[in-house]
């Protein structure tokens, strides 16, 4: 089938290499020539495990074709998927600005018959608003052509996206037309192989679809990291608990592990979106506002341990973090709402030095964190530990879980850790002399090596 994909971010570009791989020939349209040029020397301008080599295969079997003109992808095609971002406004809501966009250039380009699949994350009602700006563009030329709207959300998740699209848990469809759901289910066929993965339903419950998964996903994290936080006063071990509470199958153990705060770009911009819809139709959502809320203080959390501890030390004003982890999330360079910003601005704030490392993040954080003095990224692992008073992890990257604690303890001035996302075993930690710091378990107090030394490197 031949494809037009709007947009080459995270969820544009996945879609139109596993289309292409399955032997679809694909268009992929991007108004930024810089990316478009990227992608045409067969290099790819986001991290995405897998990405490059599937991108630059089907390129060289010319399946795979880049563009900045998006009339070239629509001629060639009978699918238009609109994959441009939906970044939040200033009030909470989607900013519907570049699918506003994309709906009037379809409307001004397209020829004949097209079927016009929305994937990027919209509010309910956006198929609606693609429709009727179509039309609009298609009256103002004077031309009477046919198409159809329909929703298709994604549900990939980043460091995964090629897997996640290749074996889905189910495809989403949202339309009311039977002989375009049809052709969906053959474009998905060789994903979604067993008939009952594709669900067709209507265009709204499609798109609630979308952000009913999401909001659920961050809710149950928002609810583990405030049971962690309980069990931290009342001196319960959450891994214990999270394994208790698992092993019910109402429940399940995934998407439950305490940590740092959810970020990336998609729960904390689709929970505040959720929000705004709710309230447009002047319903109160109050889960969704504690969801919210829990995980504002959650990303706090961290720093709030680090100052305290300090806080015995004379403060933290003066000493220096090392800082293990920048992105969201493992397996992604993507510092979007990440929790470690939000940490490494607690923390500068009070006057701490920060030196952090990150396997993927470093350069998106560097630039973000460009005006930030207090904050140096550093390009090795082991070396932000030199003349730093205490390690932070902040994502939970492979490569963190076996250090070299012997040489942790050996470089930092003060064998202490606070681990975002409880990386460590902590009986193992106090017989090295670690002080450790973790969420929703006890912590390791060892004055001997920890704070004793540490007072006296402040005196
Ligand atoms: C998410 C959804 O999982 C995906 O289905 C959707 O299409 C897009 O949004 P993504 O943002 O890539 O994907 O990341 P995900 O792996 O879901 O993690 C989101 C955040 O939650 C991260 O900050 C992660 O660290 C945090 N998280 C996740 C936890 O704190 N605990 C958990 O148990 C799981």
């Amino acid at each position: 089938m031949d494809i037009c994909i709007v947009g080459t971010g995270y969820v544009g570009l996945v879609s139109a290499a596993c289309f292409a791989e399955m032997g679809n020939n694909v268009y992929c349209v991007d108004v930024n020539p810089d990316v478009v040029e990227t992608l045409n020397q067969g290099r790819v301008h986001i991290f995405e495990p897998g990405l490059e080599e599937l991108v630059r295969r089907n390129r060289d079997q010319g399946r795979l074709h880049f563009t900045p003109d998006i009339r070239e992808g629509l001629d060639n095609s009978l699918f238009v998927f609109i994959c441009v971002g939906t970044p939040p406004g200033e009030d909470g809501r989607a900013d519907l600005g570049f699918v506003r966009q994309v709906a009037r250039d379809v409307g001004r380009s397209m020829q004949e018959y097209k079927i016009v699949v929305d994937k990027s994350t919209v509010p309910v009602g956006t198929a609606d608003m693609v429709r009727e700006l179509i039309q609009s563009e298609l009256d103002s030329r004077g031309l009477e052509l046919e198409f159809d709207v329909v929703s298709n959300p994604e549900f990939l998740k980043e460091g995964d996206a090629v897997s996640d699209f290749m074996k889905p848990d189910r495809v989403i469809v949202g339309t009311d037309n039977i002989r375009t759901a049809e052709l969906l289910r053959v474009l998905y066929s060789p994903f979604a192989r067993s008939r009952e993965k594709m669900m067709v339903m209507g265009v709204r419950s499609a798109e609630m679809t979308k952000y009913a998964a999401n909001c659920m996903l961050a809710t149950k994290i928002s609810f583990i990291n405030e049971i962690a936080n309980i069990c931290e006063k009342v001196g319960a071990d959450i891994g214990d608990v999270r394994r208790g509470i698992g092993s019910d199958h109402r429940i399940g153990y995934h998407f439950i592990y305490p940590g740092v705060g959810f970020g990336g770009s998609c729960f904390p911009k689709d929970v505040s979106a959720l929000i705004s819809t709710a309230h447009e139709q002047e319903y109160t959502p109050s889960l969704l506002r504690a969801v919210e809320d829990v995980n504002r203080s959650q990303k706090k959390v961290l720093a709030r341990k680090v100052q305290e501890y300090f806080s015995e030390l004379g403060g933290v004003q003066g000493k220096t973090l090392a800082m293990w982890g920048l992105a969201f999330k493992a397996n992604t360079d993507d510092v979007r709402e990440a929790p470690a910003l939000e940490i490494i601005k607690e923390l500068t704030a009070s006057g701490m030095q920060i030196k952090a490392y990150d396997p993927q993040a470093g350069e998106n954080a560097a630039r973000v964190l460009q005006d930030n003095p207090g904050v140096e990224v550093v390009k090795d692992q082991y070396s932000v530990l030199q003349g730093a008073h205490a390690l932070a992890v902040v994502t939970e990257w492979n490569q963190f879980r076996n250090p070299d604690l012997k040489r942790i303890k050996s470089e930092l001035e003060i064998p202490v850790i606070f681990d975002g996302r409880n990386l460590y075993p902590p009986r193992m930690l106090e017989e090295m002399g670690f002080s450790y710091f973790c969420m929703g378990r006890q912590p390791v107090l060892n004055s001997l090596a920890g704070k004793a030394e540490g007072q006296s490197l402040i005196s």
